[in-house]
């Protein structure tokens, strides 16, 4: 017992040295500041930006060489640039891959017509540096200020930011590519002079189908569908090659309508590979924009880049290993590379069980994700998964028990069981401190 009570001295010792040696400290800290990116920001109620996040957005994989997320981005941006010249023969599109991921809320949402209630906003799923500023959960966040800065034909690549859960497809940073196209009256319809772009008519809905802007003239809004799908079915077939098979789905975001995603045929599942549609109207006058009508889509690189390298671990795309990083210095960019899995260490799992202090027993004061940016934030990338694997509610004191289950694995050794329960307990210590829970 005297053993253990030392050992918990000691681990907490330890977990206060982890955090103090750190930008930011473990509880939210209402009249610090916080540095990201040499740039400081007031904390608020609403950080919940955590130091691991803080590390990640230092590093820029979409523009390393060699790394299969930014081979995947070359091989997107190529295709752009060979489909899409202009009357001199050059590349239409340009690229922007170096923008901040510090964005205002302004950029993130309003700009995008997003709805101050809507679930995307939440502080559940969004890593907030204050109530200002975010990290972007999407490079849709730029859309609205490039247009506005005059550019027509553009792609975004960048890290984007998203609590969520803990598991090999899911990493809290990832990466994705946005692509806008502005076309004009006469750039959309050429010679045909009485043609337009806009009418205050919706009699040309498709009945059933997904329903055009009103704004929009049915010959306008065909034109522009017809040029998207093309172009995006023509990507997937230069990433997956020309048989691959695919499908349309309708969908809705705030900022296209209609709006669809695209399905390939992967490994034997229909995998959603991107979303897209013709832009908001009201979006493009926003920034100034009143003659043009626009198609937009988003990607993931990550989806992309484990299915066409077959990688089985998110986690891999931060890895150091040069067993894993040299697989990929082919120059080809067209060769295929099918990345071996470097050796599969053994898991080792521990649960956790705790009550919640009676004042969190609400789901609005604690949830899964602070659970899972704890877990991040003391053992980073030590864990492959975490569940949640039981709960309940005690019937006479009306407390409520959580059970999360933490699968440890390395991805380049053998971790020891020392070296686990050090880590296990660690954790433990950083969730009682950090939301009063009591461990079980
Ligand atoms: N931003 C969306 C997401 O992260 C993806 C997206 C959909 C981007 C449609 C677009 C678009 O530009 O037009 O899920």
């Amino acid at each position: 017992m005297l053993q253990y009570a030392t050992n918990i001295v000691k681990i907490r010792q330890k977990l206060v040295k982890h955090f103090r040696c750190s930008s930011t400290s473990a509880k939210p800290n209402l009249t610090d500041t916080i540095t990201i990116n040499n740039k400081t920001f007031k904390r608020d109620d609403y950080t919940n930006i955590t130091d691991k996040i803080v590390c990640l957005a230092q590093k820029s994989l979409h523009t390393t060489p060699h790394h299969p997320i930014s081979l995947v981005r070359q091989r997107i941006v190529n295709y752009f640039y060979k489909t899409f010249l202009n009357s001199r023969r050059n590349p239409l599109f340009s690229v922007y891959d170096n923008l901040s991921p510090i964005v205002s809320l302004a950029q993130n949402f309003d700009s995008l017509l997003i709805p101050e209630n809507h679930p995307s906003r939440l502080k559940s799923d969004c890593y907030y540096i204050n109530r200002e500023y975010l990290l972007r959960a999407h490079t849709t966040a730029h859309q609205a200020e490039l247009i506005r800065a005059g550019l027509d034909n553009f792609l975004i690549v960048g890290d984007v930011y998203r609590r969520d859960e803990i598991d090999s497809k899911h990493y809290p940073v990832f990466h994705q590519l946005d692509a806008v196209r502005l076309k004009t009256k006469d750039q959309l319809f050429s010679c045909e002079n009485d043609l337009k772009l806009f009418d205050c008519d919706d009699t040309a809905c498709i009945p059933g189908g997904p329903t055009k802007q009103r704004c929009h003239t049915f010959e306008a809004f065909k034109l522009m569908e017809h040029e998207l799908k093309t172009t995006l079915v023509g990507l997937a077939k230069e990433l997956f090659g020309n048989q691959v098979r695919y499908r349309w789905v309708d969908t809705s975001f705030p900022f296209t309508q209609p709006s669809w995603e695209l399905e390939v045929y992967y490994n034997n599942e229909w995998l959603e590979i991107l979303g897209c549609g013709i832009m908001m109207q009201s979006l493009l006058t926003n920034v100034g924009v009143n003659n043009r009508i626009g198609w937009a889509f988003g990607l993931g690189l990550e989806r992309i880049a484990m299915c066409l390298f077959k990688i089985q671990d998110i986690r891999l795309f931060w890895s150091n290993d040069s067993g894993f990083l040299n697989q990929f210095k082919d120059d080809d960019l067209k060769s295929p590379i099918i990345y071996k899995p470097i050796s599969q260490h053994p898991q080792c799992i521990h649960d956790i069980s705790f009550w919640l202090p009676e004042d969190k027993t609400d789901s609005l004061s604690f949830c899964s994700n602070d659970f899972y940016d704890l877990v991040r934030n003391v053992a980073g990338d030590l864990v492959e998964q975490v569940l949640l694997v039981d709960q309940f509610t005690h019937p006479k004191s009306g407390k409520k028990s959580l059970c999360y289950r933490i699968i440890y694995r390395h991805m380049e050794r053998t971790l020891t069981n020392a070296e686990v329960n050090e880590v296990h307990q660690l954790i433990e210590c950083a969730a009682s401190d950090q939301f009063g829970v009591t461990i079980r």
